[in-house]
């Protein structure tokens, strides 16, 4: 097979930074690729009124695998304020690229894996007894990444055809005479197809990676009409993977028992919200953003990409002091997703080991303030992070 061709979409702030980290990984563990560079982000948005430029689109279309750093999004009204002068007024609004390349591409599947590495300071640690224990996570949180609450099917003020046909619900009746002005609607709306597509996704992951158990992590008691679909999906595919026991916890039970019992949780499946909030947790057990990485992953394209964003208040300093680590797993990701996972398991043993030797630490390992003054305080730089990285490799 010819060399891949993969798309590079550093974005905004710290993701400019982060990028280029992960590339130099690549090349180091001897992985060949053209690397085509995309427009994404802030500055797109001012100058053209799209943070996400049809031209971005179309080279993901052609090579199929993207690697993104971050972008920066800001409310409606900042956006508006800061397009160019020349686009005020035009009708331009801001949507979040990243949000819109998931939907463009049907980027069903968010993959969010949580391990922790043996030596990371930022392990959670549990009381037990008169002193304290460190239980390993491990989870794979997949979350339905292109419909439920953050499809974008809502309103303030709906349209008349919209209230008629919510007020044949008896549950609208107590809503029936407030003013449109004052009524803000939200839809949660979840298809079989994408149920049963993440579920899927979920148990054949468990199954390929030895997880004991799928737990569906949504909230069918209250919300029946979805969480319960995605339920009902689970159980009938869990059918065909015997080895493995469906849990079923609801979203607020299970940031709770995050903290109790989190080595007992395997693969994860959630809807589109309830995904990011469980993912947000759990990677928090794990060393927090500087260690969260994910893919989004559809039929055709894939985006792989660190949970975190732009980080405004340190893309100025310079050297950079963010930890790189989230974005190489992120890379990864993208390595395993194309049949390089030899490749990538020798970058996270590099990893393991830099981070168990605990010499070499970004300011966030340290548990520091953000700062230029953390490298006087013995915190390494991202660029010397990477470094260790590449020379454990
Ligand atoms: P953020 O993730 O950019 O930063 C939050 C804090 O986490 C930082 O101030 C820093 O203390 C820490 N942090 C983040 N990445 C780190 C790293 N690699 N190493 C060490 N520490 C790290 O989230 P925030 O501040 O809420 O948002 C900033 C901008 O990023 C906003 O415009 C937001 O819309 C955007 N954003 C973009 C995302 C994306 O591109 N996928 C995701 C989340 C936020
Ligand atoms: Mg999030």
């Amino acid at each position: 097979m010819g060399k891949r061709t993969i798309v590079t979409m550093p974005g905004d702030g710290i993701g400019a930074s982060v990028l280029p980290e992960a590339l130099r990984v690549l090349d180091a563990i001897g992985f060949e690729a053209n690397y085509v560079h995309a427009d994404i982000g802030w500055e797109f948005w001012i100058k053209e009124g799209n943070a996400l430029p049809d031209r971005t689109l179309k080279l993901l279309e052609e090579h199929k695998l993207g690697l993104f750093g971050a972008i920066t999004s800001k409310p409606k009204d900042k956006a508006a304020s800061e397009l160019a002068p020349e686009l005020q007024d035009k009708g331009y609004v801001y949507y979040s690229p990243i949000v819109g390349m998931r939907q463009h591409f049907d980027l069903h599947t968010c993959l969010r894996p949580c391990k922790s590495f043996a030596g990371n300071p930022l392990n959670f640690i549990r009381r037990k007894g008169d002193g304290f224990d460190e239980p390993m996570v491990d989870v794979a949180i997949f979350r339905q990444n292109t419909e439920g609450l953050y499809c974008g099917v809502e309103w303030t003020d709906p349209p008349p055809v919209v209230r008629d046909a919510m007020n044949t619900h008896v549950k609208m009746a107590k809503f029936k005479d407030v003013p449109g002005e004052d009524l803000a609607i939200s839809t949660r709306i979840f298809t079989r197809k994408a149920c049963n597509s993440i579920c899927k996704a979920a148990f054949e992951y468990a199954k390929k990676f030895g997880y004991k158990s799928v737990t569906v992590c949504e909230k069918p008691n209250v919300i029946r009409e979805t969480s319960g679909m995605m339920m009902f999906e689970a159980r009938e595919i869990q059918k065909d993977y015997p080895g493995i026991e469906l849990w079923n916890t609801n979203i607020d039970a299970q940031m709770m028992w995050l903290t109790k019992n989190p080595e007992d949780y395997g693969a994860i499946v959630s809807g589109n919200m309830f995904g990011d909030i469980v993912s947000d947790g759990f990677a928090g057990l794990v060393g927090g953003l500087g260690f969260a990485c994910s893919a989004n992953i559809g039929d055709e394209v894939a985006v792989f990409e660190p949970t975190h964003g732009s980080a405004p208040k340190y893309q100025e300093l310079n050297p950079s002091i963010v930890n790189p680590m989230a974005m190489i797993l992120s890379a990864c990701m993208m390595l395993d997703h194309i049949g390089e996972a030899e490749k990538a398991t020798k970058i996270r043993d590099a990893i393991a080991t830099v981070i168990a030797e605990g010499k070499v630490r970004t300011y966030d390992m340290m548990k520091l303030t953000g700062g230029p003054d953390v490298i006087k305080k013995g915190a390494a730089t991202m660029t010397e992070m990477t470094d260790a990285i590449i020379a454990h490799l």
